[in-house]
């Protein structure tokens, strides 16, 4: 295999640093932060009462002590649930002694909050954001999105560097309507599988950013450099393996979607 030239490949945390505290939470979000992640990822779901959550599955059963679907609940509800505790408290034998840190691992966490997490940050921290169940919601989740990304003034280019956030979603649809009302947030078109029409590495109008599986990547290195030929930047997910970290670094994708930052910036060389 021909080695890419060296250059320096975004490491952006997964969920937070979620292997090392619960997925979604501030704790996560903040030990990414200090791990010295370049970015952070996250999924967004609305809740009943129009809020933007930090939550994958479409269920909170999961991830909390609670029950149902987090589009049937509100954030009241979820905020009284515990969004930590299923992780091994074996993980972190101090985190219970403390209120505050024990809080920050249980609470459930909301767009809102992480971009104030970021704007604290102290260093720039690109935020990749994931649009989950963008049809059950018609625009809604792109729309809330969007207002807060403004609130923050995030919805237009700083006047210098790249756009420190992104949006990411397999639905292309939402992708059309994040571009729509904010055409310079770059968009990132997930990939779990290799559909027919996108073969040749054509994405649908306007992305400019694929976000292929690490299982596209481990497959069909083949594709990864059709897209790149094809001028797309190519972020792949998720990457936790030494291996897949070595393949994705030789291919020259521009970033890397993990769950152990600190042990991937590590073999990186950061
Ligand atoms: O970063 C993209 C990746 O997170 C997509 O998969 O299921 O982890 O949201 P999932
Ligand atoms: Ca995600």
């Amino acid at each position: 295999m021909t080695h890419a030239a060296p250059r320096t490949i975004q490491v952006v945390a997964h969920r937070g640093a979620s292997e090392d505290a619960p997925e979604h939470t501030l704790a996560a979000y903040r030990k990414a932060i200090e791990d010295g992640a370049d970015g952070l990822e996250c999924d967004v779901r609305l809740t009943a009462d129009g809020h933007l959550v930090l939550v994958h599955d479409r269920r909170v059963n999961r991830t909390s002590n609670g029950r149902g679907a987090v589009s049937a609940l509100e954030l009241a509800d979820l905020a009284a649930l515990d969004f930590g505790s299923w992780k091994d408290r074996e993980e972190s034998p101090d985190w219970d002694s403390d209120p505050a840190l024990l809080s920050e691992r249980t609470s459930v966490l909301t767009l809102e909050r992480l971009l104030e997490l970021v704007a604290d940050a102290g260093r720039p921290v690109e935020l990749a954001i994931e649009t989950k169940h963008p049809t059950r919601w018609a625009g809604q989740v792109e729309e809330r999105l969007l207002f807060l990304l403004k609130r923050f003034g995030l919805d237009a280019p700083p006047p210098e560097g790249p756009h420190p956030v992104r949006v990411m979603s397999f639905s292309a649809r939402s992708l059309h309507r994040v571009r729509a009302a904010a055409p310079t947030v770059p968009t990132v078109y997930l990939m779990q599988f290799i559909s027919p029409r996108m073969r040749d590495g054509r994405l649908p109008a306007g992305v400019r950013i694929a976000g292929p599986g690490m299982r596209i990547v481990r497959n069909h290195p083949g594709f990864v450099r059709k897209l790149q030929a094809a001028g797309y930047a190519v972020h792949v997910w998720t990457v936790n393996d030494a291996e897949d970290v070595q393949l994705c670094a030789d291919l020259g994708v521009e970033a890397i979607i993990t769950n152990r930052p600190r042990q991937v910036l590590s073999q990186l060389g950061r």
